[in-house]
C-alpha cells in the first residue's frame, strides 16, 4: 500500500468534526479503532502483532529473538492533537515495510513495529507511560492508581478495554532483546524549512516534566462578597501563570500552564479550588529546576495574601537525552548514502525512544514540518516529505537489520 493510502485509512479514526483535531486519550474507544487498525495492517503483512502487559503493541517481522530492530511510534493524541504526532511514525513503518517487502528483503535480524500507549500522558497524565512501564521507570502499582479526570484509574480503563492491569510492569526481556530502536516523528518547531532539508536526525531531548498546582481558596457568592473579603484561588493561579511566563523569559527556558481546571466552574460563583498542570523545560536540569523553584516560591509568596493555599507535586520528570551519537552517525551515513542529508537538531519535544535511550541505542529521524505548528490540527507536513521519510526509514532498517 502507499503512504497516502494508509493515512486515508487511519485519518478519519478520533478526529473530532467540530474542531478537526484528534482526541485518541488511550483506552477509549478511539484508541481500541487505532489499535485494530494497526494490528489488521501489520497481519496483513505477516507481521506477528503481540500486545504487552503494559498496553504497548509490537509488530514482529521475523522470529522473535534478540537482536531486534525496533521501529514505530504512538497513535494517542494530546487534546485536538494533529494528526502527524505518533501517527507518522506508526504509518512510516508501515509504509517501510511495504517497500523493503518489495523489494523482496527479509530481516537477518527482527524488525519490530511498536506503538507505545499513552504516550502523551493526555488522559493519566504521565507522558511516554508505556515506555516508562516498559523500562520500569514508573511503577506499576503507581501507575494502576493514576485517574482520569473523571475519576476513573488507569487499572479500571485498562480492565474495561479487556487488558488486566495487574501484570503491569518491566519487561527486561523485551527490552534486552533490542539492539536499536529509530523513532521516525513529525518535526515538532520550525529547523528543517530554512534549511531546505526534508529530514532531520535527533541529537538530545531537552529536560522536561510536568508539575500540578493546586490552588485552594473558598467559593461565595460573586455579586456579594465583598473584595476584601474574599478567598479566591484564581488570583494567586493568575499571577503564577504571570510568574511562569516571567521565570521562562529570565532563564530561556519554557514555562506553560497549558491546562486548568476551576472548581465548581460558575460564573456567578468565586471558586472554592484551581489546579492547574505547568509544563516545564529547559536545554540543562540545572536551568529546569531553577524556572520550576522561581515559579513555585512565587506561587507560595503569593497565595498568602489572597487568602488561598497552594500545593505542588510533580508528576512526572524526564532528564536531559542525548542519543546515541555512534548510531546517529551510522544512520546519517545511511541516509547521505540515498543522498539525503539530513542535519541534527535538538528538541523540547519528549518521546518514547527518548526514554529507551537509556537503555538501549536509540535515535529519531524528524519529517520537515513546514509551520513547526504541532500539538494542534495545524500541525502538517507535506505528502512528499511523508514520502521521503518512508524511503530514509527503510534505508535505516535494511542497513540495521540486513546482512552484516
Ligand atoms: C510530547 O509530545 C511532549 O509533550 O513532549
Ligand atoms: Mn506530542
Ligand atoms: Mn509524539
Amino acid at each position: 500500500m502507499t503512504f497516502s493510502d494508509l493515512w486515508r485509512e487511519l485519518e478519519p479514526i478520533g478526529r473530532d468534526p467540530r474542531t478537526g483535531g484528534y482526541r485518541r486519550y488511550s483506552w477509549t474507544p478511539a484508541d481500541a479503532a487505532c489499535r485494530a487498525w494497526f494490528t489488521r495492517q501489520a497481519q496483513q503483512r505477516g507481521l506477528r502483532v503481540e500486545p504487552d502487559n503494559n498496553g504497548n503493541l509490537w509488530a514482529w517481522w521475523g522470529e522473535r529473538r534478540p537482536g531486534a530492530v525496533v521501529t514505530g511510534s504512538h497513535l494517542d493524541s494530546v487534546p485536538d492533537g494533529g494528526g502527524f504526532d505518533g501517527a507518522l511514525g506508526v504509518v512510516t513503518a508501515l509504509a517501510a515495510v511495504d517497500l523493503l517487502q518489495a523489494k523482496t528483503f527479509y530481516p537477518e535480524r527482527p524488525v519490530v513495529l511498536a506503538v507505545f500507549t499513552e504516550e502523551e500522558g493526555a488522559r493519566f497524565g504521565v507522558s511516554c507511560l508505556g515506555s516508562r512501564l516498559l523500562t520500569g521507570v514508573f511503577g506499576p502499582d503507581a501507575a494502576r492508581g493514576l485517574t482520569d479526570e473523571g475519576g476513573i484509574t488507569l487499572a479500571e480503563a485498562m480492565a474495561s478495554a479487556g487488558h488486566d492491569p495487574g501484570r503491569i510492569g518491566p519487561r527486561d526481556d523485551l527490552v534486552g532483546g533490542i539492539a536499536a530502536i529509530v523513532e521516525l516523528h513529525v518535526e515538532q518547531g520550525r529547523a528543517l524549512a530554512p534549511m531546505g532539508a526534508a529530514i532531520g536526525l535527533a541529537e538530545g531531548i531537552w529536560p522536561h516534566g510536568r508539575w500540578r498546582f493546586d490552588f485552594t481558596g473558598r467559593a461565595d457568592h460573586a455579586g456579594t462578597t465583598r473584595l476584601a473579603d474574599r478567598q479566591d484561588p484564581m488570583l494567586g493561579y493568575a499571577r503564577t501563570v504571570l510568574a511562569a511566563r516571567e521565570a521562562a523569559a529570565e532563564e530561556g527556558s519554557l514555562a506553560t500552564f497549558g491546562r486548568v481546571i476551576a472548581e465548581p466552574n460558575g460564573t456567578n460563583g468565586i471558586a472554592s479550588a484551581v489546579h492547574a498542570w505547568l509544563d516545564a523545560r529547559a536545554a540543562d536540569e540545572d536551568t529546569l529546576t531553577r524556572t520550576v523553584t522561581t515559579i513555585r516560591s512565587s506561587a507560595e509568596r503569593s497565595c498568602p495574601q489572597d487568602g488561598v493555599t497552594i500545593s505542588v507535586r510533580q508528576e512526572s520528570y524526564t532528564p536531559a537525552v542525548r542519543f546515541d551519537p555512534v548510531l546517529r552517525d551510522r544512520l546519517a551515513e545511511v541516509l547521505a548514502a540515498t543522498g539525503v542529508n539530513a542535519p541534527v537538531l535538538p528538541t523540547g519535544a519528549g518521546h518514547d525512544a527518548a526514554v529507551l535511550a537509556a537503555r538501549v541505542p536509540a535515535a529519531m529521524l524528524f519529517v520537515r514540518n513546514p509551520t513547526g505548528i504541532s500539538h494542534s490540527p495545524a500541525e502538517h507536513a507535506d505528502l512528499a516529505d511523508c514520502e521521503a521519510g518512508v524511503r530514509a526509514l527503510a534505508a535505516v532498517l535494511e542497513h540495521l537489520a540486513g546482512p552484516k
